[in-house]
């Protein structure tokens, strides 16, 4: 046994921040292995890069389910089998009943391309842009049953450039995405929920 915490990643697509979690996991001394990759969406290009990888990527088309609870108790017994201890949702477009949630109480992160509680939601690039941001960025927190509401466990932040688009800020916010969800995930499988906020000054870079 390696004493490794088995994570399952949820995708929807491209998997950028999945990639990024496979390989801060081929560190001898990272906290995690991941052990499955699951995706509502059979087409999601992340499957792909996760087979390519080795790694177990399930897919579980949620059009093919009655009902969100069908697809999800799916989804739950498809992580109960694998034996998974946390999830890691990064790019899940699947909004999760109360139910789900519950299921993973204190075991469930999120990243979401803002600096929470601002621009919950979609298109959050644009929308910090058209609202004059001058820093912006990315947070990973715990998935309770509210949109994008859970306690934020560490976020990373940048400036936002003059000449900057949507595009250009997104793909920006994406880097630090990738070196943050790494960090935060190995915090939280270390630390458990309790004492999950990773200490002001290691959260913040990139400025
Ligand atoms: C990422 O920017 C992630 O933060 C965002 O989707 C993108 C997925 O990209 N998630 C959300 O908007 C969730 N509310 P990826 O598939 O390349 O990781």
């Amino acid at each position: 046994m390696s004493g490794k915490k088995r994570v399952a990643v949820l995708i929807s697509g491209r998997g950028s921040n999945m990639t990024a979690l496979i390989e801060a996991a081929k560190a001898r001394d990272y906290p995690c292995e991941i052990a499955l990759v699951l995706s509502n969406r059979p087409d999601a290009r992340g499957l792909g890069t996760a087979k390519a990888e080795g790694i177990e990527a399930v897919a579980l088309d949620h059009k093919q389910f009655s009902g969100r609870e069908c697809f999800e108790r799916a989804m739950q017994a498809t992580l109960v089998a694998h034996g998974i201890e946390l999830v890691a949702l990064a790019g899940f477009m699947r909004l999760l009943t109360p139910w789900f949630v519950g299921q993973w109480d204190g075991r469930m992160i999120n990243i979401h391309p803002a600096l929470l509680p601002s621009f919950k939601g979609l298109h959050t690039h644009e929308r910090a842009m058209e609202a004059g941001c001058k820093i912006h960025g990315c947070t990973v927190h715990w998935v309770t049953p509210g949109m994008d509401e859970g306690p934020i466990i560490a976020q990373a932040a940048l400036a936002v450039r003059g000449d900057d688009t949507p595009d250009s800020l997104a793909a920006r916010v994406l880097g630090l995405e990738h070196k943050l969800y790494p960090a935060a995930l190995a915090h939280v499988a270390t630390n458990g929920y309790a004492e999950a906020t990773l200490p002001a000054g290691e959260a913040l870079f990139g400025i």
